[in-house]
């Protein structure tokens, strides 16, 4: 098959572990002869220093004109320290999750055997471990009207749902569960904003449609909590923008590292794969990143060309690494090993399993 690939490196970290993301697709191309061509464009405060403009009109033609986004990381310190930055790198990703209507934000929380005493948790909590976040993207309170009074004393964001942005999300999320353990999991604040008591009544609504799904509704105060206490009840999440940012960082923890976790935005234009992780500013450059979130979600765009034994080939790569002690610093202070050398073992890895596709 032949696809095209946009890629944003963004900011940061970005591009040193989007650049082994593209090494793993290309050696994935060559061993399922595929051919997959990449268009660059710019975006966050790359894109501010070269055009002044956090997402250039070129960066959202080259999105919609490919079949998939793979993007690395957005933020710099010196606009998170000045909070009366008018324009900042956020604002970029944040437009073109609007442009592209990329609605639903799919944050899947595995755990492996070989990284469980990196969590915080004991291995009892873990055991059993497998969910997956539905994060509401281009609505809530992200994308309200902001205000701040010209004295700059008040400031206001507004969070807002309406019955269409809801449901969308909602019936992706059940289709996902019906595919899996068939439990769905509304995280909401039902007890005290109107938007959630919304979200419960649509979700309630919906949950008719799907039978087969047990649901159930947990405030996010709760959610929060249970998540560490128990994460093995879950299946699927579904839950709004903010909390969703929110309770996937902290899932993050049951895996071992933020450096793992992937991600994929899909709507009903291109899709788009980031790792879950920042721009991480401290080690921008120095090859120590662990590329895995990347790479992983490099994985998850693979599925969603429906390049599935593709997929599962780069996540047995990336298996192979970690229960081999081929981790990068986050994973391992001692003994690690930089962010290049980990794509190519993985990218070595891919290629010298070739035979076993036609065995
Ligand atoms: C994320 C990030 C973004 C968000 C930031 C960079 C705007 O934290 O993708 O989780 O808050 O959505
Ligand atoms: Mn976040």
């Amino acid at each position: 098959m032949e696809k095209k690939i946009a890629v944003i490196l963004g900011d940061g970290i970005g591009p040193e572990v989007t650049q082994q993301s593209i090494k793993v697709l290309n050696a994935i191309a060559q061993r399922f002869g595929h051919s997959f061509s990449y268009s660059f464009g710019l975006m966050g405060a790359d894109a501010i220093d070269k055009t002044g403009n956090p997402l250039p009109d070129e960066t959202i033609e080259t999105c919609l004109q490919s079949d998939a986004i793979l993007f690395g990381a957005i933020g710099h310190p010196k606009y998170d320290n000045d909070p009366t930055a008018k324009v900042r790198p956020e604002q970029g990703l944040l437009r073109l999750r609007k442009e592209l209507q990329l609605f639903a934000n799919i944050r899947p929380i595995s755990t492996y055997s070989s990284l469980q005493h990196l969590s915080p948790l004991k291995s009892k909590q873990l055991k059993g471990v497998d969910f997956i976040i539905f994060r509401e993207l281009t609505g809530g309170i992200y994308f309200g009207k902001k205000e701040l009074s010209e004295d700059g004393s008040y400031a206001s964001d507004l969070c807002s749902y309406s019955k269409e942005e809801i449901e969308r999300v909602s019936h992706l999320a059940f289709q996902y569960a019906q595919k899996r353990r068939k439990k769905l999991t509304l995280v909401d604040k039902a007890n005290v904003l109107e938007t959630s008591r919304l979200w419960r009544k649509i979700v309630q609504e919906i949950a008719a449609q799907y039978s087969d799904v047990a649901v159930d509704y947990m405030f996010v105060d709760n959610a929060a909590m249970q998540i560490i206490l128990n994460p093995a009840q879950f299946d699927v999440v579904l839950t709004e923008n903010m909390f969703g940012d929110i309770v996937s960082d902290e899932a993050s923890v049951l895996s071992g590292s933020l450096g793992l976790l992937p991600s994929a935005s899909v709507g009903n234009k291109t899709a788009l794969f980031e790792p879950i992780h920042g721009s991480y500013p401290q080690a921008a450059g120095k090859d120590i990143a662990n590329p895995l979130g990347s790479i992983l979600s490099a994985a998850m765009l693979l599925d969603h060309f429906q390049m599935n034994k593709e997929a599962a080939a780069v996540r047995e790569a990336v298996g192979w690494t970690l229960a081999n002690g081929f981790v990068s610093k986050d994973i391992d202070a001692i003994n690690n090993y930089s962010t290049t050398a980990i794509g190519d073992l993985i990218m070595d890895h891919i290629e010298r399993n070739a035979d076993s596709d036609n065995s």
